[in-house]
């Protein structure tokens, strides 16, 4: 099972990964945890890139498509292992989050077609002030003109690939969305709904 938490900056995916991994763990699953870009080459190059002043240019946009696509097949095996060995993978984003920050849609797909897809995405919604609110603004990407954008395509995404996405409404406090969460992830690992809070 591939489980991917997405969202915009700031939405708060990772504490809610934290809460979720360990709600799992204590209902008696093996989870493993991976996060994009990763702490390979390509992540740490990515990583420079993305405090660069260009980093939303057209071009440069361009080649973070290509190295977060190259960033993700390091992770592809990892994936494929834990899922053998039983695991729930939770990922902090998935090929999701190119097809939302960079583009055209056509050539990520192309780019990312050796990437398995999610069985289930998670979708932080919020408001881009509260996101931008909880930023370090470190990144250029940390914009709320660019943010907008972002937000957009993540709902139209969900909205067109509705069996694998959930949308959680995180302007709400974590609690609430720690229990939307499990309520989304509960039917697809035969967790009883009844008595989650
Ligand atoms: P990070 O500081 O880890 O942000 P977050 O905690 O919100 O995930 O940096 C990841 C940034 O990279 C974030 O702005 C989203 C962006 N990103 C893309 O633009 N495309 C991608 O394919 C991925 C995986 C991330």
């Amino acid at each position: 099972m591939y489980i991917c938490l997405e969202g915009i900056d700031g939405s708060g995916k990772s504490t809610q990964i934290e809460f979720l991994s360990q709600w799992l763990i204590d209902s008696g699953f093996k989870v493993k945890k991976v996060v994009e870009p990763t702490d390979s080459e390509v992540g740490l190059l990515i990583r420079k890139i993305l405090r660069s002043p260009d980093a939303t240019s057209p071009n440069t946009q361009k080649i973070l498509g290509l190295l977060f696509a190259a960033d993700r097949l390091t992770l592809m095996e990892k994936i494929a292992k834990y899922e053998e060995e039983g695991e729930i993978v939770i990922s902090d984003r998935s090929f999701y989050s190119s097809l939302t920050y960079q583009d055209p849609e056509n050539w990520i797909l192309e780019i990312n077609k050796f990437v398995k897809t999610p069985d289930l995405a998670i979708l932080l919604d919020l408001d881009v002030d509260l996101a931008i609110s909880r930023c370090l603004k470190t990144d250029e990407f940390e914009k709320k003109s660019f943010l907008l954008g972002v937000r957009e395509r993540y709902i139209e995404l969900a909205n067109k690939n509705k069996d694998s996405f959930k949308i959680i409404n995180g302007n709400n406090g974590p609690n609430k969305v720690k229990t939307d969460i499990k309520k989304a992830v509960a039917p697809l690992l035969g967790i009883c709904l009844s008595g989650i809070e």
